[in-house]
């Protein structure tokens, strides 16, 4: 299967790592409107993918497939959108997009052209994460007290320079993704701040977010761009409350060479779906990744006007 990667920054490298290490699929082209990015790209990781600063002008140098979407997080929902209305499977980094309307509009499009349409979970996927959440969903009784810290020392920016709100934005909607492997309950309302500080990086600041959930479970999530001091692993600190219950996580201290990265997996499992699909398989409906967005969308807002937001409902998919 044919793949355009489209978006060449940093993420973009550790994607084409793993796409050429699939036998499965070939790096056909790849995008970006710096030239120069996509080149490089190439260069380095996939020579025989054709430089392109468009989605179509790729899709017309080669027959593709599938898209993985690496762009920044507000022009997710526009490539998504233009890829799918070319009868191609989409990849997409997270999040799906900034609002529910449009996240629920390329679900639905994906599945009325049957093609997969799969988002980058590598956090909630974790499997020493999972195996944490699995242990306190066994013991829990009732609601939960959850709060995650995640701070991250970026030395490559990228977008985030100049991207408003970008912990909100860029890092939250991991711990939105988390938090449902503890929470099934609908996230109900949010309360949420974003401070710069210039002063660390134009990109680099702290967002402290409290979701209610309908079930009277609180995440209580802070998180930031910030210098090593503050920085914590990149999934974060987790800690739980409940009643008779009391667990808290970090993940272990072992050389990442002796597991295989999240994302890698992850990037493998999408690519499983677009198989799947492929061979006749209904697109799944994406529901996490759904409610990631609900989450993010009313964070945004609060963080916006300094005031609660209810977090709007998701849609199911359509039978
Ligand atoms: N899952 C993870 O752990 C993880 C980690 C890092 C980044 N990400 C996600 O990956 C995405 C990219 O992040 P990054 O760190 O590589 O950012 P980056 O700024 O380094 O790269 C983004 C690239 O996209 C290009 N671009 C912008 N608009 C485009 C468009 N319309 N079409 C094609 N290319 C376009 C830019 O020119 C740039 O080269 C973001 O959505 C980010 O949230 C995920």
């Amino acid at each position: 299967m044919k793949v355009v990667i489209v978006g060449c920054g940093a993420i973009a490298d550790r994607w084409a790592r793993v796409l050429t290490a699939d036998p499965r699929v070939e790096v056909a082209a790849v995008v970006d409107p710096d030239l120069d990015r996509a080149e490089q790209l190439a260069a380095r990781r996939c020579p025989a993918a054709v430089p392109a600063t468009s989605l179509r002008q790729a899709c017309t140098a080669v027959e593709a497939k599938l898209v993985a979407n690496l762009t920044p997080p507000q022009t997710h929902a526009a490539v998504s959108r233009e890829a799918l209305a070319a009868d191609l499977h989409v990849l997409t980094e997270k999040p799906l997009a900034l609002r529910v309307a449009e996240a629920a509009e390329l679900a639905e499009l994906a599945r009325a052209n049957r093609r997969a349409l799969v988002v980058m979970h590598n956090r909630a996927r974790d499997p020493e994460f999972l195996a944490f959440t699995r242990q306190v969903t066994a013991a829990r009784r009732g609601p939960l007290a959850v709060t995650a810290d995640v701070a991250v020392d970026l030395p490559n920016p990228g977008f985030r320079r100049d991207q408003p709100l970008p912990v909100t934005t860029d890092l939250a909607v991991h711990a939105f993704d988390q938090v449902q492997a503890l929470v099934s309950a609908a996230p109900a309302q949010v309360t949420a701040t974003e401070v710069p500080l210039p002063f660390l990086g134009a990109h680099c600041g702290l967002a402290a977010i409290t979701v209610a959930f309908a079930d009277g479970s609180v995440l209580c999530y802070r998180g930031g761009y910030t210098g090593r001091g503050l920085a914590t692993t990149a999934v974060g600190t987790w800690r739980v409350d409940g009643p008779d219950l009391a667990a808290r996580w970090e993940p272990p201290e072992q050389p990442s060479s002796v597991r295989t990265p999240a994302y890698q997996q992850c990037i493998t499992a999408m690519v499983d779906t677009v198989q799947a699909v492929t061979a006749g398989a209904a697109p799944p409906w994406p529901t996490l990744a759904l409610r990631s967005v609900a989450m993010l969308q009313a964070t945004l807002t609060a963080a916006t006007t300094g005031r609660p937001a209810d977090v709007p409902p998701i849609p199911r998919a359509q039978p």
